[in-house]
């Protein structure tokens, strides 16, 4: 079944084009250098959706979808119907080369399994990326995926397309463009608001169900300016620099995970079906 165009508005061909684009990016062994060749002319679709991104992005905007979706008040489905309804934002038109959305997450858990991780981040491997189904309620691209970054405080320069945020109107507000912002010194991401997208939503839907690395491990795998860069360490508190080791071993997944064959669904779902009951209820609250 194709996308309804209307819901992944916005100038990516489709959500994976922003991940092929970062796993691009942070293609290993890859330098800082090359990583700089990512601008308006080899990538036109990415940097005109960065430019929607930090342009759109303000803290009130942010607050504003922790109000409308943080409580969960979306309905109720199982794990697995999460999976199917996600996976109906699979673009058909290329069936052979395009990995459907429950194909990545797959092969993101199955490499986290192959290396003998612990059950529990199998499972986070395997529903990472769920929170895309933003787009299916009709979010726009720019507030679902796209590299996540603190608002409320100054903009760190390590976020990619940094120049764009000049048209994100907290720019003009002095008290949002301080190194710390309206946050204290070292206050735990706890407390920062974090750019609205995917990540932040699916913590939320399964953060009663899962341990706290893996909480770590959803809610920021696209804080790319932290735990690629080094950015934000002034927000962060001595639990999160440990935390982040697990965000630090969950990326390589992520991003490098998509060469591999094509997992064969069928034979692993019932892995997986007993995987997910083993720590979601029948139905989770989305
Ligand atoms: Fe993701
Ligand atoms: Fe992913």
């Amino acid at each position: 079944m194709s996308a309804d165009p209307k819901l992944a508005q916005g100038p990516l061909d489709q959500l994976d084009q922003w991940d092929d684009y970062v796993a691009g990016r942070y293609r290993e062994g890859k330098d800082q250098s090359e990583f700089r060749q990512y601008d308006e002319q080899a990538t036109p679709g990415v940097a005109e959706f960065y430019r929607l991104n930090h342009t759109h992005q303000t803290l009130d905007f942010v607050l504003a979808k922790e109000k409308e979706y943080c409580s969960l008040q979306r309905g109720k489905r199982t794990p697995w119907g999460a999976l199917d309804y996600l996976n109906t934002l699979v673009d058909d038109s290329d069936p052979d080369t395009d990995l459907s959305q429950i194909e990545h997450l797959m092969q993101t858990s199955e490499a986290i399994r192959a290396d003998g991780h612990p059950r529990w981040m199998v499972l986070a491997g395997f529903v990472h990326d769920l929170g895309k189904v933003l787009c299916l309620y009709g979010e726009p691209q720019w507030a679902v995926v796209g590299d996540t970054f603190p608002v409320g405080c100054a903009f760190s320069d390590q976020i990619v397309f940094h120049k764009y945020f000049d048209h994100n109107p907290d720019s003009k507000v002095p008290e949002y463009q301080t190194l710390h912002g309206i946050y204290e010194p070292n206050c735990g991401l706890e407390k920062v608001h974090m750019s609205w997208g995917h990540d932040e939503y699916i913590y939320h839907v399964t953060r009663d169900y899962l341990p706290e690395p893996a909480h770590y491990m959803l809610r920021y795998h696209s804080f790319y300016p932290a735990h690629r860069h080094g950015a934000y360490r002034h927000l962060m508190s001595a639990h999160d620099e440990k935390m982040f080791d697990w965000v630090h071993m969950f990326n390589p997944y992520d991003l490098y995970s998509k060469g591999a064959a094509k997992p064969d669904v069928k034979a692993l779902r019932p892995y997986y079906e007993d995987l997910m009951a083993e720590f979601f209820p029948t139905e989770l609250a989305w």
